[in-house]
């Protein structure tokens, strides 16, 4: 069978770790030219040397998305390389610092976190929109992901709010550029996750008591992985995804089915 990405070029964000690297090796495995972004240039460059073992084309570019000036000399090198078909846009940071903790209260809330999260989350996402769509709407086509979040779309006791606002504002940026970019051919869509084991909180596994806490408010019972997002990505950057756009799709193992009621018992320590 013909694979699904076959000479398509595609940018991903986040890519040397979690979510986007699995994305990166699925769509390797599909046979797309690997167009990988990252600030960490440690971990960028081991993943991109493991990926061509594997016989992927990879480039790499080491930027800071929240940084404007590093996005638009880094876009720029990328639309040298050749046209760009599809786009992850995923990478972020999480919170820290959750509201049921005595630092994550409004009173106490850091205001210098507060600029930290949206600065990459929502900040680095539109700067990174703005140059993708730039390289895509000569062509008349294009598809991009986002990544969101659940806490984006419902209030989560175990989450602060500098991420809850900036996954909020990214779902809305991306459902707003859907109405301008479908006209170009570009669709964007944005996937939700729930509770994925990741990086994201440090490299040290959860301690269990806490995983705990998290897992009993997930009806399938565990946190996900990030293989379990593959198959919706790998759709929505495709063609066979042609009447999608706007959308926001959530791979949580049930957790948005659960009432605030529910999670109302849920501490972090
Ligand atoms: N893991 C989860 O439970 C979960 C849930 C919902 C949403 N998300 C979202 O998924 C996305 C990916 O996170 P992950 O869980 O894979 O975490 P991760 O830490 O494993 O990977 C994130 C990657 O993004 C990169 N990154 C962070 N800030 C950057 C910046 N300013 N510029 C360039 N690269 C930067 C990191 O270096 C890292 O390689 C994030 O947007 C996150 O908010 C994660």
């Amino acid at each position: 069978m013909e694979k699904l990405l076959t000479g398509r070029r595609v940018l991903v964000t986040g890519a040397a770790s979690g979510i986007g690297l699995a994305y990166a090796r699925s769509s390797a495995r599909e046979g797309a030219d690997l167009v990988l972004v990252d600030r960490d240039d440690v971990r960028l460059e081991e993943q991109a040397v493991a990926l061509r073992e594997h016989g992927a084309t990879v480039e790499t570019f080491v930027c800071d998305i929240a940084d404007a000036e590093q996005v638009d000399r880094v876009w720029a090198e990328i639309d040298e390389g050749g046209a760009v078909d599809g786009a992850f846009l995923n990478a972020g940071v999480n919170g820290t610092a959750p509201i049921r903790t005595v630092e994550g209260e409004l009173d106490h809330a850091s205001r210098e976190l507060w600029h930290r999260v949206i600065g990459i989350n929502l900040d680095g996402f539109f700067f990174t929109l703005q140059r993708t769509a730039a390289l895509m709407k000569p062509r008349g086509r294009g598809q991009i992901v986002v990544t969101g979040s659940t806490s984006g779309i419902r209030a989560e006791p175990l989450i602060g709010y500098a991420y809850v606002a900036s996954k909020a504002a990214v779902h809305a940026v991306a459902r707003q550029a859907s109405l301008e970019l479908a006209k170009y051919g570009i669709r964007i869509n944005v996937i939700a996750p729930g509770s994925f084991r990741t990086n994201i909180a440090g490299p040290a596994p959860a301690p269990p008591e806490k995983a705990a806490v998290w897992n009993a408010g997930i009806p399938l019972g565990r946190h996900g992985e990030p293989p379990e997002l593959e198959a919706l990505a790998a759709l929505l950057i495709s063609d066979r995804s042609s009447f999608m756009t706007g959308g926001v799709y959530v791979v949580d193992g049930g957790a948005s089915v659960l009432t605030q009621v529910t999670m109302e018992g849920m501490q972090v320590s």
